[in-house]
């Protein structure tokens, strides 16, 4: 099923369908999620820690300095895949439509970078009344998704809307959202530059580097397997892509790579710069093969287009841009230079000391650099994870910018 895997947080409030929440953390484990429980002072008169930490296998959270560190509302809202606020009631509503953090069910929702599910449950006439109308409005507008609410016997003993949608009908919801059918970049143009670039010196001969392009060529699948459509500038190398959601232009040097990239930048949302572009060129090329001579060959290289700093300098709002940083020696201090001097939005590091990892390798080991300063280690992975980690990443940055 496609909750499998997925780290959900479930945060619960005050409302009488509290207690159907057991029942719903069972159903998200059985289908493979790994649940983290965080419940509003309210919520426990409807239903106890004691259960719920029993049903999820985790202690249950319910204030800002539980656990170890004061910070655990930023961690949780960093390691959820989603969070589903089930049942939200109408007063939480209002707290999430208007940004309070008053409790830290409120904290982890401010923090969470992830796609988040709201399961509203009140009476009839709460739901109906022009507040929560515009409430629901709100949290919606902040790409929030709203599980819809039942119709039928409330706790007032009326029958109508606002009961809290089934858990089994809360479990449907999620795993149609997160099944293949719904890609979270549908609709988004990426463009992924990767490989080597050649630079001619004379007909026979270049300047160029060991990049195979593997990385970024995972990256591109990546992309396309979460919807996006991807044009690929990859440079000269053997290997290649058959993928449906990507396009390829193949270019030599560096020259042609920033062409072909300015040219479908100002049409896509996303941009991965993975190339291992040849910083410097020849100044001059030869039309012919340059002959063997006494004495040494002195080589005017004149520096090429920086193509990660060009599209940093014209990125405008709702443009995600990610470069790569391959360093020897003061790897972080060096990448986060990059973030910062190139205007991009990640960096992902890889340094040629790890074992296993940079040109060549089906591995790779990198951290993630972000603007707001948050490093994320993985360890050693294959290109293909890797890139999965990277595309997750996105997917998550995209949503904390609201621009998905
Ligand atoms: N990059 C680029 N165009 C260039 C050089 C680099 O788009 N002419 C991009 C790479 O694709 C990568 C990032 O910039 O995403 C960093 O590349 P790297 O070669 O590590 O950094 P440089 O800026 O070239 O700096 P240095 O070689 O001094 O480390």
């Amino acid at each position: 099923m496609s909750i499998k895997g997925k780290k959900i947080v479930l945060g619960i409030t005050g409302s009488i369908a509290a207690y159907k929440t057991p029942h719903l953390v069972r159903l998200l484990i059985k289908a493979g999620a790994d649940v983290r429980v965080v419940i509003t002072d309210a919520a426990a008169h409807f239903v106890s820690a004691l259960s719920l930490s029993t049903v999820s296998k985790h202690p249950v959270l319910a204030s800002v300095s539980d656990g170890a560190n004061w910070n655990n509302h930023v961690e949780l809202g960093l390691w959820a895949d989603a969070m589903v606020i089930a049942p939200c009631s109408a007063n939480t509503l209002a707290k999430l439509a208007g940004g309070l953090c008053d409790n830290l069910l409120a904290a982890v929702y401010l923090s969470a970078r992830c796609p988040v599910f709201i399961a509203p449950a009140m009476d009839e006439d709460m739901w109906i009344h022009p507040a929560t109308k515009a409430n629901i409005a709100k949290v919606k507008s902040y790409n929030n998704k709203i599980i819809p609410v039942a119709h039928g016997e409330l706790a007032s003993g009326l029958v109508g809307e606002g009961r809290m949608a089934e858990p089994e009908d809360i479990i449907k919801y999620l795993s149609s959202y997160f099944s293949d059918d719904h890609k979270p970049l549908a609709g988004i143009n990426a463009l992924v530059t990767a490989g080597p670039t050649f630079e001619r010196i004379d007909p026979v001969r270049f300047i160029g580097n060991f990049s195979t392009g593997k990385m970024g060529i995972a990256i591109a699948e990546a992309l396309a397997e979460k919807g996006a459509l991807v044009t690929l500038v990859l440079g000269p190398t053997h290997e290649q892509t058959s993928h449906k959601g990507i396009t390829t232009i193949k270019v030599e040097t560096g020259d042609e790579m920033y062409n072909a990239s300015m040219a479908v930048f100002n049409d896509c949302q996303l941009a991965v710069l993975t190339a291992a572009v040849a910083d410097y060129k020849p100044a001059m090329r030869s039309e012919v093969k340059i002959k063997k001579q006494d004495g040494d060959l002195n080589l005017l290289l004149t520096k090429n287009k920086d193509i990660l700093a060009a599209l940093g300098k014209i990125k405008v709002p709702g443009q995600t841009l990610v470069g790569f940083a391959l360093e020897t020696n003061n790897e972080l201090e060096n990448a986060q230079l990059k973030l910062e001097s190139k205007n991009a939005d990640m960096i992902v590091l890889n340094s040629l000391s790890d074992t296993g990892a940079g040109f060549g390798h089906d591995t790779n080991k990198v951290i993630l650099l972000m603007r707001n300063g948050e490093k994320i280690p993985f360890p050693l992975m294959t290109k293909k994870e890797v890139a999965g980690a990277i595309t997750e990443q996105i997917i998550k940055l995209r949503y904390a910018t609201e621009t998905v």
